[in-house]
């Protein structure tokens, strides 16, 4: 593939910081000793904080850059792409229902404590397992449309505010 310059590639920093959350959180629940119910406890609390993260950066996306390419595809006739629905089947609001319903119960039997843990544990590769290849759909399909599609300078533009947006997280 074409290698994009960072400086018009809306997508690399911000998937950077992703992808280094999902090795901490993989590395944590690894770690995590879930018959403990605080342990369980800190580990939601570290999960919680993920994925408002990662909720942000979806809305990012939506709001600055996939709302853009889809208007500007269809004002250059492109009808075959669809990209605003790219995030209808994300699983980040289940993944923070069920990281809220943690939360809630505050002390567990440790029988409990270790069934909730398994059940997140589930849970969390799932989303591991959709949301590596959706940030790689977006890197390879998505970017070079953005390229084809706007002007240098407007897609310096949208980085600089897709960076700005991420780093007042
Ligand atoms: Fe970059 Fe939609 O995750």
């Amino acid at each position: 593939a074409k290698v994009i310059p960072e400086e018009v590639n809306v997508f690399y920093i911000p998937h950077l910081r992703m992808k280094q959350l999902v090795k901490r959180y993989s590395e944590e629940i690894q770690r995590t000793d879930f018959t403990s119910s605080v342990a369980l406890q800190s580990l939601l609390r570290h999960l919680h904080d993920t994925f408002v993260e990662v909720k942000c950066h979806e809305d990012i996306e939506d709001n600055i850059i996939l709302e853009k390419l889809q208007k500007r595809l269809k004002s250059h006739r492109v009808d075959n792409v669809t990209v605003c629905d790219c995030h209808s089947n994300s699983q980040i609001g289940q993944m923070m229902a069920l990281i809220d319903d943690g939360i809630a119960v505050r002390s567990r039997s440790s029988e409990d404590s270790m069934a909730f843990g398994m059940r997140l544990q589930q849970a969390l590769n799932d989303f591991t397992s959709t949301f590596l290849p959706h940030m790689e759909q977006e890197e390879e399909i998505f970017q070079p449309l953005l390229v084809k599609h706007f002007e240098y300078s407007e897609l310096q533009s949208i980085q600089q505010l897709v960076i700005v947006k991420h780093c007042a997280l």
